[in-house]
């Protein structure tokens, strides 16, 4: 089975109903990067850091997968697929996908501030946390996030998924976060890089077959192209 690494962004989830990051009315037009997504931000505010993510909790746990996630899903029938997610949320797990590696933590998990490794799942029925939860040590309770400014522990499983790819595809990113958008890199030369999105995306190469197209519809014509490839049509 040939191997495809899909890199997924926030556009991703957009058609699923949560909020991209640097489109106009984005998440960050609305909020400051410094003020939620730092741990400078998190050691200043923390009751602020702590409520901005019960609140994309509490929208996560409203939305489901869209067309694109379950189309992504249902490649595993004829592909070895590998998921690399930039999206905190969980909705390519809830639509089946066997293989995904978040490059950027996961929404409904959070750790303790004194030891990562004591890492605790929240449910759907209490998404939040707030100043005095805290781990089994007694140390306060942080999400599970990559912050801006923190090590991406994950980049280098990423790099070597990005390597072994037969076909690559990006879904939904606009490439502007490093190291995520590097990953392109260490995808072989000849490999051909499909990307869904229906805007124009500055990437590192110049020979991608970009579908114009959202999420859903553009994971439509992908698995129709790569069909039409398979059948050698
Ligand atoms: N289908 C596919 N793509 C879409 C759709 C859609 N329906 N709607 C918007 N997009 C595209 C936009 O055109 C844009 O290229 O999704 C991309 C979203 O880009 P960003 O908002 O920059 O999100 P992303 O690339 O995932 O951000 C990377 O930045 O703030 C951080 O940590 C956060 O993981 C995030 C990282």
């Amino acid at each position: 089975m040939k191997k495809i690494v899909v890199l997924t962004g926030a556009g991703m989830s957009a058609e699923s109903g949560i909020s991209t990051f640097r489109d106009s009315g984005g998440l960050w037009d609305k909020y400051r990067v410094e003020d939620v997504a730092t741990p400078e931000a998190f050691y200043k505010n923390p009751a602020l850091v702590l409520e901005f993510y019960n609140i994309r909790r509490r929208e996560l746990v409203k939305v489901k997968p869209n067309e694109g996630h379950i189309g992504i899903a249902e490649m595993e029938k004829d592909f070895d697929v590998h998921i690399i997610t930039q999206n905190i949320d969980n909705l390519h797990e809830q639509a089946g996908s066997a293989n995904v590696l978040h490059l950027h933590g996961e929404l409904m998990k959070v750790r303790s501030t004194a030891d990562e490794s004591l890492i605790y799942e929240l449910t759907a029925d209490k998404p939040d946390i707030n100043i005095g939860d805290k781990c089994e040590r007694g140390h306060q309770l942080r999400p599970h996030i990559v912050w801006f400014g923190e090590a991406v522990p994950m980049i280098s499983e990423a790099a070597k998924i990005a390597e072994q790819a037969d076909i690559f595809v990006i879904i939904g990113t606009s490439m502007n976060v490093y190291p995520a958008a590097g990953l392109l890199d260490y995808v072989k030369k000849h490999i051909p890089v499909y990307l869904i999105d229906p805007q124009d995306v500055r990437t590192s190469r110049y020979d991608v077959h970009h579908i114009k197209k959202g999420a859903s519809e553009g994971v439509k014509e992908l698995r129709k192209r790569l069909g039409d490839l398979v059948k050698g049509r």
